[in-house]
């Protein structure tokens, strides 16, 4: 040809990996518009780990030579040690990491490259590295859920007889200890790993060997390859494999349902750190100060977390409009799935760390809780409770105990500060132990009825929670 290596050689780089059929090279700002590069570059290893495992399955199946295998997985595992040196060149024209990759490895080690291409789409591999890549931060994110839960049970284990006025409408309702409180959010993270464990089964399915849509022509054999990649099991329906994203809406709906107990959590650092409660301390490493007000100190840390929790909503929500009215089976829509996914992922792990952190180091306010939980009328249902064990149906005794909070509220006192002679004045069932019977302390000790406040409950489940 005329014009001689040079313009070939140019040519040659312009052209994409799937331009046979176009006489015109991509404009510009379509090749801009269409890639993702930039956000899929972190699926390198997993592409590459299944790359590797695709090209030893095609020469085990004798569909390319061992030889050929042998220069692709040693190709791939140099481009690997590039990109972890910072050292590749990715390129936007070559739109994705699946395309980068193929791209070096043919200039890296020639046209053989071009074979690691064969019995397979960009469509099985792309949800091949999706899955790879959430089956990897499945366990990290379990790790880290771990890590917290830890942490709470040990700040719960620390302050385990610490008494604080427990809420219902945010109005002081019945003394529990902190301890009691602080292990609800250990219930809520543990069933949050579980739905982490239980969506890390239905991601750990091959989906490679589906080809574009309908399968391959190939000899292929898709076990080897799962048992490479240690996948328990390969999916069944290659239409369905290369559409699916299920797996990722399970984890985002996952990571949306833990935000929701974080956020609670979170508010509630931001609450009982204020002057208003003040029933801990958040270290000044967590906090911030204001640019104009000098005496503040803002708890930053657990605000970002509860704002964050937005942001987690709305990836759930993006990704369930991507998929809905989507017709099978793969349409270029799916690539803003990698988003979500990604800045989920981020998102989590960095609030989970952040605020086992917070946790390990708060201030715990004994005495501003312990007073706090003196008043506000929260020996009632305890007055109610005593009537009862003395033999008054419980209505009657709620209607009793209603109108000493009533007389109490009249004159200014508390229910304990009354002596036995006004008390029996509302009923002759009060004796002198009447008193004993309606401390937070009491009132604290006799819920024993497992999953209740007392101590002996919250130690058998630390133990249980291994701290
Ligand atoms: N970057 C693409 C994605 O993330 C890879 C699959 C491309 N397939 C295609 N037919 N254009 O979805």
């Amino acid at each position: 040809m005329a014009g001689g290596k040079k313009v070939q050689g140019k040519v040659e780089r312009d052209k994409k990996l799937w331009g046979g059929r176009f006489t015109a090279s991509t404009a510009e700002s379509v090749e801009a518009f269409t890639a993702s590069i930039e956000v899929d570059a972190r699926l390198y290893r997993h592409d590459i780990a299944g790359s590797i495992a695709h090209a030893r399955m095609l020469a085990r199946r004798r569909i390319i030579s061992s030889r050929q295998a042998r220069r692709i997985v040693q190709g791939l595992k140099s481009i690997e040690r590039e990109i972890e040196r910072g050292a590749y060149p990715f390129s936007s024209a070559d739109e994705d990491i699946h395309m980068n990759i193929e791209r070096r490895l043919i200039q890296k080690i020639g046209r053989v490259g071009e074979r690691l291409h064969t019995a397979r789409s960009r469509n099985d591999q792309v949800a091949l590295d999706l899955r790879l890549y959430l089956r990897e931060e499945l366990r990290a994110i379990h790790e880290a859920l771990e890590g917290l839960k830890r942490e709470i049970a040990r700040t719960a284990k620390r302050h385990l007889q610490v008494i604080m006025p427990g809420y219902t409408h945010l109005q002081r309702a019945q003394p529990v200890l902190f301890s009691h409180h602080l292990l609800a959010y250990a219930e809520m993270l543990e069933r949050d790993s579980e739905r982490m464990r239980a969506c890390l089964e239905r991601v750990n399915v091959l989906p490679l060997g589906s080809g574009a849509l309908a399968g391959t022509s190939f000899p292929i054999d898709r076990s080897y390859v799962a048992r490479q990649l240690k996948f328990p099991r390969i999916s069944k329906n290659s239409i369905d494999a290369v559409s699916d994203r299920d797996f990722i809406l399970e984890f985002l709906s996952a990571a949306a349902i833990l935000f929701v107990h974080l956020s609670r959590l979170a508010e509630e650092m931001v609450l009982w750190s204020t002057e208003e409660f003040g029933f801990i301390e958040i270290p000044d490493r967590y906090c911030t100060g204001s640019s104009m007000m000098p005496q503040k100190k803002n708890p930053d840390v657990p605000e970002l977390v509860r704002g964050k929790s937005g942001r987690v909503f709305g990836h759930l929500q993006a990704l369930l409009a991507v998929m809905k009215g989507l017709p099978l089976a793969y349409n270029r829509d799916l690539q803003e799935d990698k988003v979500p996914l990604f800045d989920t992922v981020d998102t989590v792990k960095g609030c989970l760390t952040m605020m086992r952190d917070v946790v390990r180091e708060v201030k715990v306010k004994k005495e501003r809780m312990r007073a706090a939980a003196q008043d506000g009328f929260m020996n009632a249902t305890d007055l109610a409770d005593y009537l009862v064990r003395r033999g008054l149906s419980f209505r009657s005794a709620h209607a009793l105990a209603g109108k000493v909070v009533r007389f109490c509220l009249d004159h200014g006192c508390r229910i304990e500060e009354l002596s036995l002679k006004e008390l029996r004045r509302f009923s002759p069932r009060f004796e002198k132990d009447v008193h004993a019977f309606l401390t937070p302390e009491a009132s604290i000790r006799r819920r024993r009825a497992p999953g209740g406040t007392s101590a002996v409950n919250v130690r058998r489940r630390l133990k249980e929670l291994g701290v």
